[in-house]
């Protein structure tokens, strides 16, 4: 029987996608080295409630210098992180200490820094890392956990805010990481972090949210469970539009604050869900299993029609689609993104070519395949000319659409 990372309950598995490699993990083309697979599934917790995947990635597999994602290649996240740091510097004040775990190049960190306040990012991906430093962040590049965090607290003192944004759901040792964070809050401080709701998975069958790096998937009903093993307490929880759907979560030390409505109302919400019921979760596998379906029976016919189709946005979820599709350069002549470390690489497993934006505009395919989901309304906003020019997108979640 497989236990739960958390509280060492009985997990109870509800989906299994089969042997997939690390999602961020692009190729050279040259490399001929074995690639890393694992077994991807998913399963909640009967005592805790928390969902979390079955198997577990070494973090040095998945973290490391190359690490590709860089945080501010979306204007609209650029955006959501500013305006985030703007906020906690109102709430820390002038003397205030502001940290972040997973800081990556910055995005959030470098509005606080330019704006003078006391700061410190963990990144332990050295190439985001060093995009955070060049542009004035004080960056440690190590992992965060309960040693990190008391070495922080003796240099610097407590924090009065922590936040950490895609980032705590990527960390199996996430009690190391609750403990190191009750060291180091100050003791009204606040710990801030926004991962994927899984209602939201769930709502919009979004299984490509679940790969290597996404270990836990949160809900208002799991995180207080955990929150309170550390002495901590759920005082909001507010969802947020980013991501295909999350929710930003605030922790303080037991007591130290009044938790607000949004904590009592999203709890009532996921208990009228059934967010970890059985028939909630039988009807998701159910409807990924037809996504599936729906979806190389389509990528099929357009190839079959001589239909050209181009993937748009080599993201990690996309990892999780093809391979469970079995979707190769046969179905999708390859991916664009404008990523330069993931460009003139191929994408895990199932090897589509990962080029350019250049690729993409300078000849329209007749189908763009929306890896890139989440960010649909930015790339939409900026790609009028392919639909105007007769080209249409295909999305997936919550079910295969052709638009226009
Ligand atoms: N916060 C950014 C980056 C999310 S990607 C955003 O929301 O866009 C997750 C990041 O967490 C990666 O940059 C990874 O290197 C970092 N990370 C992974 N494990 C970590 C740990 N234990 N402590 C701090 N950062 C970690
Ligand atoms: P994400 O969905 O995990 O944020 O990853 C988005 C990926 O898509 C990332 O590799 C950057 C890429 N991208 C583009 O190529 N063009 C765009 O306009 C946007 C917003 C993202
Ligand atoms: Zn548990």
């Amino acid at each position: 029987m497989t236990i739960c990372r958390v509280c060492a309950g009985p997990l109870q598995e509800f989906a299994d996608f089969g042997r997939h490699p690390l999602s961020d993990a692009f190729r050279r083309p040259e490399d001929d080295s074995e690639e890393f697979f694992f077994r991807l599934a998913v399963g909640s917790c009967a005592s805790c409630t928390m969902v979390q995947l079955v198997e577990e990635v070494p973090r040095e597999l998945m973290f490391h210098e190359g690490y590709p994602y860089y945080s501010s290649g979306s204007a609209f996240m650029r955006a959501h992180f500013e305006a985030a740091a703007r906020g906690f510097l109102d709430r820390a004040g002038p003397d205030g200490f502001i940290v972040e775990l997973g800081c990556n190049d910055g995005a959030m960190l470098h509005v606080v820094a330019e704006a003078g306040g006391r700061h410190l990012g963990i990144e332990p991906s050295g190439a985001v890392a060093a995009v955070a430093a060049s542009r004035g962040v004080r960056v440690v590049g190590e992992f965060f956990d309960e040693d990190l965090a008391a070495g922080i607290r003796a240099c610097d003192g407590p924090a009065d805010v922590i936040f950490a944004a895609n980032t705590l759901c990527h960390i199996p040792y996430v009690n190391s990481v609750l403990k190191g964070v009750s060291t180091l809050l100050a003791p009204d401080g606040i710990f801030v972090f926004e991962d994927p709701y899984f209602a939201d998975i769930l709502a919009k069958s979004s299984f490509d949210q679940i790969y290597d790096e996404h270990f836990y998937f949160f809900t208002a009903g799991s995180v207080a469970n955990l929150a309170a093993r550390h002495g901590l307490e759920l005082v909001a929880a507010e969802r947020l539009p980013v991501h295909g759907g999350e929710v930003r979560y605030t922790l303080m030390r037991a007591g130290a604050g009044l938790p607000s409505a949004s904590v009592t109302d999203l709890l009532a919400a996921e208990a009228v869900y059934g967010v970890t019921e059985e028939a909630t979760l039988k009807q998701f596998q159910s409807t990924v299993e037809r996504i599936r379906t729906d979806l190389t029976g389509l990528l099929s016919l357009l190839r079959d029609k001589g239909k050209t189709v181009a993937g748009y946005g080599a993201t990690a979820k996309s990892a999780t689609v093809t391979n469970f599709c079995g979707i190769g350069p046969d179905l999708v002549s390859y991916v664009c993104d404008t990523t330069p470390a993931k460009q003139g690489r191929l994408t895990p497993g199932v090897h589509l070519p990962v080029r350019p934006h250049s690729a993409f505009a300078e000849s329209y395919p007749d189908y763009a395949l929306l890896f890139a989901w989440n960010h649909a309304t930015e790339i939409m906003a900026k790609e009028q000319e392919f639909t105007r020019s007769g080209g249409r997108w295909i999305t997936y979640v919550p079910e295969v659409t052709i638009t226009p």
